[in-house]
């Protein structure tokens, strides 16, 4: 058993998390959300995205989160952009950081952004080396890397060749993900064991679990065997993607961290704190959170 002594987790609970919630949750309480994700110590956060407000109505108040949240305390603030008018939107912004997103699977990827996967590259090439140009960190979210919900089972190989793609434009991360959350451990082990030898240390590899059948912390515990440290993942286990039928919510930030903690494995962030950041958001979601260390919380709060 090789294990890493540290680990990152980058918070995607503001944006993947709230993505998806139908109600409009108001600006202040997503303000308040990511503040108190700050005091739990979170280094990394995807704060927002810069997508159609008819598309993603939840997202249309990005600036405003932006213009409360950004803190150069952090080590890095995402923000999400899919396109040109994105990128411009981001440049007017203050944000250092941002992720363009793609899906593996073709049919995803139109419905997703309304492009062929190879369009998405087309129109992404120019702007990656442009950031790259302006110095910027540039995030790489790499969608139905396993599975797709109009697909079914993705090849390997067109993962390999994507991400191959994606390193070749010179980003800094991949964050290669199971949006409908129907990855195994083996297949996990052997596709991020596979991303480790193809590609050079220069790109960050991270891993993104959604917990659709609770297979997320098996598959984070086989990259970690595969030698990931970076894992996405969202406070309260919110999450899924509008475009993407059947995804739940990413694997919860408190789950994660409990299993890391038991195993001696520092990430920096408090959990306790965490968990009352979850408390903050919660009347505004309407459907329950799967995750279990905040129902543990919670039970244990209201017998006291
Ligand atoms: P489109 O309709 O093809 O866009 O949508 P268009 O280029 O034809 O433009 C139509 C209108 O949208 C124009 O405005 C544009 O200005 C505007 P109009 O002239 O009609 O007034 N527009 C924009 N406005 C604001 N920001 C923009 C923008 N772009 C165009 N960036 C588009 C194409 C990409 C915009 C749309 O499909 C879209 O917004 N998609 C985003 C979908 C999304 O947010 N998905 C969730 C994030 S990905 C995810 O969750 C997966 C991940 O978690 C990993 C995983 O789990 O797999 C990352
Ligand atoms: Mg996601």
């Amino acid at each position: 058993m090789s294990l890493p002594e540290k680990v990152t987790l980058i918070e995607v609970g503001p944006r993947d998390g709230l993505q998806n919630e139908t109600n409009l949750i108001p600006t202040d309480v997503k303000i308040t959300f990511i503040r108190a994700l700050m005091k739990a110590h979170i280094q990394e956060m995807e704060l927002t995205s810069f997508v159609s407000p008819k598309w993603v109505p939840q997202m249309s108040d990005a600036e405003a989160i932006l213009e409360a949240c950004l803190d150069s305390s952090m080590i890095r603030q995402f923000v999400l952009a899919p396109n040109q008018k994105g990128l411009e939107r981001f440049y007017a912004s203050h944000a250092r950081e941002v992720a363009v997103f793609v899906g593996v699977s073709n049919s995803f990827n139109k419905k997703n952004i309304n492009k062929s996967t190879d369009e998405s590259l087309n129109e992404l090439k120019p702007l990656i080396k442009e950031l790259k140009d302006n110095g910027k960190f540039v995030r790489a979210c790499i969608s139905t890397a396993f599975y797709c919900p109009y697909e079914g089972k993705i090849q390997p190989e067109a993962v390999y060749q994507l991400c191959e793609t994606f390193a070749g434009y010179e980003v800094d991360e991949l964050s290669v993900a199971d949006t409908i959350g129907m990855a195994n451990p083996k297949d996990v082990y052997e596709v991020f064991s596979e991303l480790k030898t193809r590609l050079s240390d220069s790109v960050l590899i991270t891993g993104h679990f959604h917990n659709t059948r609770g297979t997320a912390l098996a598959n984070i515990y086989a990259s970690l065997e595969a030698g990931i440290t970076r894992f996405d993942s969202s406070a309260g286990g919110l999450g899924g993607c509008p475009f993407a039928p059947g995804a739940s919510g990413n694997v919860a930030t408190e789950d994660v961290l409990f299993m890391l903690e038991e195993m001696g494995i520092e990430t920096g962030i408090d959990r306790q704190r965490l968990l009352e950041a979850v408390d903050l958001v919660k009347p505004s979601i309407t459907r329950p959170l799967d995750s279990k260390q905040y129902q543990l919380y919670r039970k244990e709060s209201s017998s006291r």
